[in-house]
């Protein structure tokens, strides 16, 4: 499985990358607007910092400024992916830039039909937002494996970043269901590492270590 980390923040992405945890990057409008700095620098920024896919996200909703925007976001570096937010004009945008190689990533899905319309216009990534589904107690992780089901049905190269996860049942959950990818906020990366149990018999083990030895 592969993880993504969900932020716009330099000193997390290089944090978690040095902790061979990242293989891509998302990041959203809400995201970037939390940091210093203009986008296309932050995005450069990540691109020298990790080289898997780097997703950087369309603010137009119309289809011509989303594919203006994308041609901009594509030519900064060749691991760019642009997310576009699942509409009626995002799956035109969608179609084309599969049609010219751009890769996409569809996001604000919510629903499975969503999902199977982005991979019918080409998409190479859909985002199913998990957490604000719970938030409705409506299930994230139900459309998840509704979604790895419709792909395998129909074998649909687009891979599923899941995303809103906001702790590591998510991502176990995402795990055992078999999804492509989670993109995990760097709080949540932290405490997926994390066990009492591991900090209690390395205590163990130091206090008997300098108890014999020390
Ligand atoms: O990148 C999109 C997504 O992960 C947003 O998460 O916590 O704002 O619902 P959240």
């Amino acid at each position: 499985m592969k993880f993504f980390i969900d932020t716009a923040n330099l000193d997390e992405i290089k944090e978690a990358y040095s902790m061979g945890m990242v293989d891509g990057v998302t990041t959203n409008p809400s995201l970037i607007a939390k940091e210093e700095g203009a986008f296309e620098e932050i995005i450069k920024e990540i691109c020298d910092i990790v080289d898997g896919p780097v997703n950087a996200e369309v603010i137009s909703t119309d289809t011509e400024g989303m594919l203006k925007e994308a041609h901009h976001l594509a030519k900064i570096r060749n691991n760019i992916v642009v997310k576009i937010p699942m509409t009626v004009d995002g799956l035109k945008a969608t179609r084309t830039l599969t049609e010219e190689g751009i890769k996409t990533n569809v996001t604000l899905i919510f629903s499975p039909l969503q999902a199977l319309m982005a991979a019918k216009a080409g998409a190479t990534y859909v985002s199913p937002f998990v957490g604000r589904l719970d938030d409705l107690a409506q299930e994230g992780l139900v459309l998840v494996e509704q979604l790895v089901e419709i792909y395998s049905n129909y074998a649909y190269d687009t891979e599923i970043i899941v995303a809103s996860v906001r702790n590591p049942v998510h991502v176990l959950d995402a795990a055992v269901i078999g999804a492509d990818i989670a993109t995990l906020p760097f709080a949540v990366l932290g405490k997926l590492a994390a066990h009492p149990l591991t900090d209690k018999g390395l205590k163990a083990f130091l206090d008997d270590w300098n108890k014999g030895k020390g």
